[in-house]
C-alpha cells in the first residue's frame, strides 16, 4: 500500500498546489484582432496580463483528461470587458466542464451553425459545454475571475475559429453592470 499526498485546488481562488504545476500567461499584446477596437487594444499597455491558464501536466493518451483553472484578470479594452481568446476543440466533438470559482462573469458558447448561448459564471457554477461548441470567458466583475476546468486530453485547441466565424457577440460595460451586444450592431 502506498499513501500520498496529491496536487490540491484552493477552490475559492482557484489557485493548484502542484509541484509540477504549468502556468501561461496571455499578454495583450497576444490578443491581436480579438477585441472590437483593435486600435486602442493595439495602443494599450502590451505586456499587461489578461489572462492567465495553470494546469497540471498535459495527459495525451486517449481517454485521458486534463484538469485546469482559467484566471481572468479585471479591466476592459475601451468598454469591452477582459476575456480570453476562445477556441473550439480540435476534435470537435470533444466535450468539457468548467465550474466557476471565484468572481463573476459569463461563458459564452456558440455552436458551428452560429447559435449563442451565455451562462452566468460565478463561484459554485457548473457548465457543460458539449461537443461542437465554441466557448470564451468574459470577465464582466471588479475581480479576478476563475474557473476550473476538465476536459479530454486529445481534445485540442483550434483558434482558427475566430478568424473564420468568430463569437456572434460581444460584452460591453453598461451602468447595470454589462450588455451583450449582436457584432452585426458594432460599428
Ligand atoms: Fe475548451
Amino acid at each position: 500500500m502506498y499513501l500520498s499526498i496529491p496536487a490540491s485546488v484552493n477552490y475559492l481562488t482557484g489557485q493548484i498546489d502542484a509541484e509540477n504545476v504549468v502556468i501561461k500567461e496571455t499578454k495583450l499584446s497576444d490578443l491581436e484582432g480579438v477585441f472590437a477596437d483593435e486600435t486602442l487594444r493595439a495602443k494599450s499597455v502590451q505586456d499587461q496580463i489578461i489572462y492567465q491558464v495553470e494546469m497540471l501536466p498535459a495527459q495525451q493518451a486517449e481517454g485521458e483528461l486534463n484538469f485546469g483553472v482559467s484566471h481572468i484578470e479585471p479591466g476592459s479594452i475601451g468598454d469591452e470587458f477582459h476575456m480570453t481568446r476562445g477556441h473550439i476543440h480540435q476534435r470537435q466533438e470533444q466535450a468539457e466542464f468548467y465550474f466557476g470559482s471565484q468572481g463573476e462573469g459569463l461563458l459564452l458558447m456558440q455552436t458551428e451553425q452560429g447559435e449563442v448561448s451565455i451562462e452566468k459564471v460565478f463561484p459554485g457554477s457548473v457548465h457543460h459545454i458539449p461537443g461542437f461548441v465554441a466557448h470564451r470567458l468574459i470577465n464582466t466583475g471588479n475581480t479576478r475571475l476563475s474557473a476550473l476546468a476538465v476536459w479530454p486530453a486529445i481534445a485540442g485547441h483550434n483558434y482558427d475559429f475566430l478568424d473564420e466565424i468568430g463569437f456572434k457577440v460581444r460584452i460591453f460595460k453598461s451602468r447595470t453592470g454589462y450588455r451583450i451586444v449582436h457584432t452585426d450592431n458594432i460599428k
